[in-house]
């Protein structure tokens, strides 16, 4: 028996845990309602929609938000010119800009920018850093969300092989880094693979836990994990049809213990963490 990590019902209520706050610790002290900015680059649809779904949970947590749409044209100076304001605007507690960029624009140059205490994606190396060395820092959105979700059903971390799919900085190489912390959310034995690994199969047979970001439609097979693991599905893909993750859903379901649906599972996790994070910065800046 399969049973499904159900994403939506967790993030509701951290919704309203973060709406909790905000009033009692910023609305109940006339302060300044949290303010996260977003700056998104040309018309990637997946881009659009995740832009568009973050600017929705804002509405709903009851959080402010401003989004700077450029056009695809844009030069990395003028996108250098709306962070710099970002980085200097009192009102603003957190900012992302929405990956990924126009290919003429140089993503580390973009990221090294961003003021590292505004960083709620935690993507600049100061947090990436600090998030490796165990200290305190913004930790990217979607590795939080999944092991939010892992200690909301009790899933033990600790002492399990986990097989990560993809390195990716924006999941596989951050969730990596924090299941192999020595904490109570890590303790894991972890295995980072990624397109060059030879014979994926060999390691994800052996996963407890499988985490897979690789950006292929099924990617991972029922046939490729051992009977009982538990599987988390970072992908997300449109066809006419219908949405589908890294998993191939049929062939996994009944035979992993634990699963998490596409959607509903970590997509809803990563958008209210990016908002927790916003909520940080607030309570961090004031
Ligand atoms: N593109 C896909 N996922 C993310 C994310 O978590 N943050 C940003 N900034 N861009 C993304």
């Amino acid at each position: 028996m399969t049973k499904l990590l159900d994403g939506n019902l967790l993030a509701k209520e951290i919704r309203n845990e973060i709406s909790k706050i905000i009033k009692e610790k910023i609305l109940n002290k006339n302060k300044r309602i949290p303010h996260l900015g977003i700056i998104l680059i040309g018309n990637n649809s997946s881009s659009i929609t995740y832009v568009n779904n973050k600017i929705k949970e804002c509405k709903n947590i009851g959080i402010e938000y401003s989004l700077i749409h450029l056009s695809v044209n844009t030069l990395e100076k003028e996108l250098l010119k709306e962070i710099k304001k970002m980085n200097q605007n009192p009102y603003v507690d957190g900012f992302i800009v929405q990956f990924p960029l126009e290919k003429h624009m140089n993503h580390d140059k973009i990221i090294l920018s961003i003021n590292p205490k505004k960083d709620v994606d935690g993507f600049h190396p100061e947090n990436f850093g600090k998030m490796a060395l165990d200290m305190k820092s913004f930790v990217p959105a979607t590795a939080l969300g999944i092991l939010t979700l892992l200690k909301k059903y009790k899933i033990q971390i600790s002492g399990k092989y986990t097989v990560i799919i993809g390195r990716s900085r924006i999941v596989g190489r951050p969730i990596s880094i924090l299941m192999s912390r020595k904490n109570d959310t890590g303790n894991s034995t972890v295995t980072l693979t990624h397109s060059k690994t030879i014979n994926i199969e060999y390691y994800t047979k052996q996963a407890d836990i499988i985490i897979v970001a690789v950006g292929i439609p099924g990617f991972l097979k029922g046939k490729m994990i051992k009977t009982g693991a538990i599987v988390i599905d970072v992908g997300i893909h449109k066809n006419e049809k219908k949405i589908l993750g890294d998993v191939d859903f049929y062939s996994v379901y009944g035979k992993a213990s634990y699963l998490t649906p596409v959607p509903g599972g970590i997509g809803p996790m990563t958008r209210v963490m990016l908002l927790k994070n916003t909520l940080m910065a607030a309570l961090n800046n004031r």
